[in-house]
């Protein structure tokens, strides 16, 4: 029978934590009560070890290299499902019947008309400018055009703001595109699905008849799924950390986008291209590149590769590949950066210092690959992960809201100076 305390012993006294159970993997024990009672806080950088929260939306094993939404396998979602019922179950808990997905893809349908003025917006950045920083930008500027879904607190209205947020940021993610095209801004078609609106918004050319590719839009809705939701990474802890002080929902995601931007976290999936293409370009020498990433005084990581969760490999990563052999073989594209990263996957499977370390491919090594295939540039592949992070984000946002979880307020372990007096300029 697995005990249901832990019992700290400090300066001669034995404190009791209760143990918190969990449906599935990591038990917790609460130390709400530790600082009153010892004295003590933990320390915990990067919260290795540390739960924020308590969750019913996703769960990973790490050691096993497993995924579930709402309890249901990854790979049974993304086989079976489509995006528009994977933001509904992360939102609502429970897959739609019919009318619950009908009424859903209508209410989203209804909000996805964006104010004229946010093109004056978009249309005061530089074309050089990162969309990921464009993207950010949009979403807060939302809430000044939207202040019905600033000040929400009951589920209703949080539902509202979400589908409300869900149709206009599929605009927001083709209009950065389009600004770093030069191409003119584009409204979507109701006739069309969420993921065929997005797709057509962005690469419809004002001069030419648009061609639905079913291939494309069902790659895209699968990479949207896949990047749904990840438990609590860096983007989503800091969706939570912002609307923990009651932040409307528009500005806590657009601070959700910034962290997603990092090449450590979202922004690896751009980073991984740029690493294929700089090996390739290097005449493809895999092998020196591994070993820049083992030398310690060198700062080159293998990009796309690690994960703080995952010390298996990501089940997201294993899909990724195999649709981006598919998605390639139907294109009849030929990607030596996909060659490369095969090759790169397979010297560092077989390096101790990877398997030491349980270093796997994780989500974005193979994501690139299918973006650049389906035309994308590197420089929006961040914005893709981000558009299928949306709705994991709003799901977390709203569950932290719902919870009534207190404002997220950390502590530290201080070591700088001790107390000592001021002293004045002309004696310094
Ligand atoms: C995402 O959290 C999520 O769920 C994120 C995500 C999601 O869906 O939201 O899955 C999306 O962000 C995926 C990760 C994308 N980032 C990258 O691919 C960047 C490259 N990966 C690394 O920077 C790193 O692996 C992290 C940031 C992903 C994880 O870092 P950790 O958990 O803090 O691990 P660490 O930096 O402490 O590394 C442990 C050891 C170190 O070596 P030692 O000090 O033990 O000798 O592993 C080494 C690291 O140097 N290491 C790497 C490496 N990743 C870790 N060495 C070379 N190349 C790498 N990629």
């Amino acid at each position: 029978m697995a005990d249901n305390k832990v019992t700290l012993n400090y300066e001669g006294k034995s404190f009791d934590y209760p143990i918190i159970e969990s449906t599935m993997g990591d038990r917790g024990f609460d130390i709400s009560k530790l600082r009153d009672q010892t004295g003590l806080i933990t320390l915990d950088l990067g919260y290795k070890n540390t739960g924020a929260t308590l969750s019913d939306i996703t769960y990973l094993d790490g050691d096993k290299g497993e995924l579930y939404y709402r309890g249901y396998p990854i790979e049974q979602i993304a086989e079976k499902s489509n995006f528009t019922e994977v933001m509904y179950l992360l939102l609502q808990g429970e897959l739609p019947n019919q009318d619950q997905f009908a009424k859903f893809e209508g209410n989203i349908k209804s909000y996805n008309y964006v104010a004229e003025e946010m093109k004056k917006i978009i249309d005061a950045f530089p074309r050089s400018a990162h969309p990921m920083g464009v993207l950010s930008s949009l979403t807060s500027a939302l809430t000044a055009f939207n202040p019905k879904a600033v000040d929400v607190s009951s589920k209703e209205d949080m539902d509202n703001a979400a589908v409300m947020l869900i149709a206009k940021f599929a605009h927001l993610c083709a209009w950065t595109y389009r600004k770093k095209q030069g191409l003119p801004l584009n409204h979507g078609d109701n006739s069309l699905n969420y993921v065929e609106n997005f797709y057509r918004m962005t690469f419809r050319m004002p001069n030419d008849k648009f061609e639905m590719n079913p291939t494309v839009v069902s790659a895209l809705d699968k990479l949207l799924i896949l990047h749904a939701d990840h438990e609590q990474n860096c983007s989503t802890s800091t969706v939570r950390m912002v609307g923990s002080a009651h932040t409307g929902l528009f500005a806590s995601i657009s601070a959700g986008v910034s962290a997603l931007w990092g090449p450590l976290h979202g922004g690896a999936n751009q980073a991984v291209i740029e690493m294929l293409e700089m090996i390739e370009k290097d005449g493809g020498d895999v092998a020196k590149y591994v070993e820049k990433a083992k030398n310690k005084d060198d700062n080159f990581r293998l990009m796309g590769f690690g994960h703080r969760v995952y010390k298996n490999f990501d089940p997201r990563a294993k899909i990724i590949k195999k649709a981006a052999d598919d998605i390639l073989d139907a294109l009849g594209i030929e990607d030596k950066a996909l060659d490369i990263a095969m090759q790169l996957e397979r010297v560092a499977l077989e390096d101790p210092y990877f398997v030491e370390r349980k270093l796997y491919p994780n989500v974005d090594f193979y994501s690139g690959i299918i973006y650049r295939a389906l035309g994308i540039p590197t420089e929006m592949f961040t914005v893709m992960f981000a558009l299928g992070r949306l709705p994991g984000w709003i799901s977390q946002w709203k569950e932290m809201r719902l919870h009534g979880d207190p404002i997220g307020r950390p502590r530290q372990v201080y070591q700088g100076a001790a107390v000592r007096d001021y002293v004045d300029m002309n004696a310094r």
